[in-house]
Order: structure tokens, then C-alpha cells, then sequence
């Protein structure tokens, strides 16, 4: 069937609210390593997926999938060792009391749950959110996320707050009170909910921001600003469906890199290799006072077979030490992408972390203006020579590299060609 048929298809049976990606939509129908094969037989190099976190249909993945598929697929409701190991597993790798796992099915599911606790624990109804954060699509998240989902009015228990962006923000690097304004912000936050006749029960923190453009918040500001919502009353909660699993390069959580430790971790993407497979990991304390309010069930959460592909996936992880890894190519990555910035005009920031990295795309280096028609079409170029990146930013200006934890410094390479090649084609 050709892409045009599918394409129609689609859209009858599926409607509108589909979007895909590049202005010609790509039919992908196979995928291998950091490779996407498409139904012409043409491979394409993915610098921008991290759901398949070890690599696109990774042998050992696919035998634990259909090997637990094939014994046992039922829930929670009864005992099965491997949802207990992977709980366990997944606490060894977190710092502090960060030890008791509820299994969930995406992102969003985990942000929501994090929000039910940090309500039923501190008795507070308000949240506060990052300016351009998306953390799920449910009506209750999709509140807590300005930058896509939430299309109505911000609800009066909802207060956002500028994240650190000292390329575009408010106040940048050169400002030698840069972290302490943006963390007063979190504190204008605080009072704008008091003025509404809320306290916070939590603040959702990223630990890059990655709809925002992809910015890395300083050590300091995650400090000051956990202290301070800590102090109003509310939990912290630390969204690492991006921004974990070693995706940073230093730890197996973005967070560690600021040395806090949250009330709360939601996980999601990458855990499962491809796998819906989410968690919410807090300490037993809270999860205890939880428990006094409300259980917990979630159909498909924590059954046996998304467990086993989640073990699987932290095995790989530790075996092949991806951390080493993502630390190594990502580096590269970046020293490459700097290069090119001394080359090419049209690149005002090179920056990010591990394998999250973006280039953004300017037309004048002094006034920042985005370049976001120019972004989409090296998008578009990058394609066709054969490497998927995406855009990234409130404008859309930024190219996002984000591929498989697996991505080589050899991959780095032709990540690197391709955009050089795309940029001096734009010129
Ligand atoms: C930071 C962050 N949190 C939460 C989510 C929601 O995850 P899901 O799509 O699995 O519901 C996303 C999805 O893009 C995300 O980027």
C-alpha cells in the first residue's frame, strides 16, 4: 500500500486530530538498533526517538516480551515475582527513600497519580507548572501543561512559573542573580495561589526542559526551588519520563545531577523499550498516608509481561553500561554541534545534556530572532538525506537530538554531516 493511500486512510478512519511528522509523511515498517527502515526499503538514522531506549526491537526485549507473553499475562490482583523484582530493581537505582514503585501505562497516568498524591498527602489543592511544559494529555494533566495540552483557561489552582532559559528568558547568564529571580518566581507562584485561596501540593519540576526548548536547570535553582515549595506546604515532583533512565549521561535520573532528592518521581517513555510501561516512585511514608485514602488499580499496570520487558530493559541498561555511553556519544554530540556553530550563522545556542540536545536556529546571533521556517526546512533536508531529528521550543525553532540510548559516536557522525550539509544547503 503506498503512503498516499495510507495517508487517506488514516485520516477516514482515525480523523483530524493525528498530526505526523516531515511534509511527507514517512511509513515506517521496520526498526533495528538506531535504525528505521521504511517501506521502500530506505533506512533512516533516528536521532530523535527515546522511547526505544535500547535500541529499536532489541532481540533480548522481544524474547522476554513473548517468552511472558506465551506463560502468564493477568495484574496486580495476583502475585507474580517479577512485578515485586522489577519494583525492586528500579529502587535500587534511586537515591533516598525513594523506594516504593506503583505501576502505571504512560506519562500521563504517572503525572496524574503524582498529582492525587501530592493532594491526599499535604490536604492541598494547588500545583504549580512550568511555562512550555507538557507532562500528559488526561484533563487533569493536561492543566498542568501550558506549552501543548491545556487549551482553556489556567484554573485558579494552577499557577505557572518561568523555568530557567538563560538564552531567551527574563534573565539570562550575564545577570550574576540569574537562579535567585527565577527561583523568586516559584515563590510569586506560591502567593499567586494564596491570592486564589490555595496552598501547592506540589510543585512538577522537569529535569531538563524539553518542550521548552531544552533548557538545563542549574543545580542551584532545583535546590532553592525545592526548599521553597517544601516550605509552602507542597511535595516536589520530578518528571523523568524524559529526562531518565541515563539520558543525562552523569545518573540513572536527571534530578541526581542537581543533588535533590524529590517526594516524587513519575517515569514513563523509555522504560519499556517501546512497551507501555510507566511508574511513580515515592517514599514509603507518603505512599503509607496515601494508602489510608484511597488503593490503587490500574488494569494493565504492573502486569507480568510489562514487568518482565521493564527488567529486561534495566538489565540491558546496567550490562551494557548505557550511562557510559550516553556520557561518551553525547559529549561528542555536542563538541560536534559546537563546531558547527562556529561555522554557521543561522546557530545562535548549541546546548542540552547526554543524548537531549538542541541546536538553536536564529536569524541574527544579537537579537536571537528564531529561525523557525529555516529550522523546519533543515528538518525536512535532514530527512531526505536519511537522519530524523524534530523541532523543538515555543517557536519551533530548535533542532531536537534525542535518539536511543544505544546512538554511537560513529552515529554521531552522520548526525553531524547530515545537518552541516542541510545548513550549507540553507545558506
Ligand atoms: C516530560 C513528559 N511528561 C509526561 C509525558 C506524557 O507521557 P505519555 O505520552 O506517556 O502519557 C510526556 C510525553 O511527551 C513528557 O514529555
Amino acid at each position: 500500500m503506498g503512503t498516499e493511500q495510507l495517508v487517506q486512510r488514516r485520516r477516514h478512519a482515525m480523523g483530524p486530530a493525528y498530526s505526523h511528522f516531515y511534509r511527507e509523511p514517512l511509513y515506517i515498517v521496520r526498526g533495528e538498533g538506531v535504525w528505521l527502515y521504511d517501506d521502500d526499503g530506505r533506512r533512516y538514522l533516528d536521532c530523535y526517538n527515546n522511547v526505544p531506549s535500547v535500541g529499536h526491537c532489541r532481540p533480548e526485549i522481544v524474547d522476554a516480551l513473548s517468552r511472558q507473553a506465551a506463560t502468564l499475562n493477568t495484574h496486580t490482583r495476583y502475585l507474580h515475582h517479577a512485578i515485586v523484582e522489577y519494583a525492586e530493581m528500579l529502587a535500587d537505582t534511586l537515591p533516598g527513600d525513594l523506594s516504593v514503585c506503583t505501576l502505571v501505562c504512560t506519562g500521563t497516568e504517572a503525572n496524574d497519580l503524582a498529582y492525587r498524591i501530592a493532594r491526599a498527602v499535604t490536604g492541598n489543592e494547588g500545583a504549580i507548572c512550568t511555562h512550555g511544559a507538557y507532562h500528559g494529555n488526561s484533563t487533569l494533566v493536561s492543566e498542568l501543561s501550558p506549552g501543548f495540552a491545556r487549551k482553556r483557561p489556567k484554573p485558579d489552582v494552577v499557577a505557572d512559573v518561568m523555568p530557567p532559559d538563560v538564552y531567551r528568558g527574563p534573565y539570562r547568564s550575564n545577570d550574576p542573580d540569574y537562579i535567585e529571580k527565577y527561583v523568586q518566581l516559584v515563590d510569586d507562584a506560591v502567593d499567586e495561589l494564596a491570592d486564589n485561596g490555595h496552598k501547592p501540593a506540589m510543585m512538577i519540576i522537569d529535569s531538563i526542559y524539553d518542550a521548552a526548548g531544552i533548557h538545563t536547570p542549574p543545580p542551584e535553582y532545583q535546590q532553592r526551588a525545592h526548599q521553597r515549595v517544601r516550605a509552602a506546604g507542597g511535595l516536589v515532583v520530578c518528571d523523568e519520563v524524559q529526562s531518565g533512565l541515563t539520558r543525562l549521561g552523569d545518573h540513572w535520573w536527571g534530578f541526581m545531577d542537581s543533588g535533590v532528592v524529590p517526594d516524587i518521581v513519575t517515569m514513563g517513555k523509555p522504560m519499556g523499550a517501546g512497551h507501555p510501561l510507566a511508574v511513580v516512585v515515592t517514599t514509603p511514608e507518603i505512599a503509607a498516608d496515601f494508602a489510608r485514602e484511597s488503593s490503587y488499580f490500574n488494569t494493565f499496570g504492573g502486569n507480568p509481561v510489562s514487568a518482565t520487558v521493564g527488567k529486561a530493559v534495566l538489565d540491558i541498561v546496567q550490562r551494557d553500561d548505557l550511562l557510559s555511553n550516553v556520557r561518551k556519544s553525547g559529549d561528542y554530540l555536542l563538541a560536534g554541534l559546537r563546531r558547527l556553530g562556529e561555522k554557521h550563522a543561522l546557530i545562535g545556542d548549541v546546548r542540552g545534556k547526554g543524548l537531549f540536545l538542541a541546536v538553536d536556529l536564529v536569524r541574527d546571533r544579537e537579537t536571537r530572532e528564531p529561525a523557525a521556517a529555516e529550522a523546519a526546512e533543515i528538518m525536512e533536508r535532514m530527512r531526505e538525506s536519511g537522519v530524523l531529528v524534530a523541532l523543538i521550543g515555543e517557536k519551533r525553532n530548535a533542532i531536537k537530538f534525542r535518539p536511543p540510548l544505544v546512538f554511537t559516536t560513529e552515529h554521531a557522525d552522520i548526525a553531524l554531516n547530515a545537518l552541516d550539509q542541510a545548513l550549507e544547503e540553507e545558506q
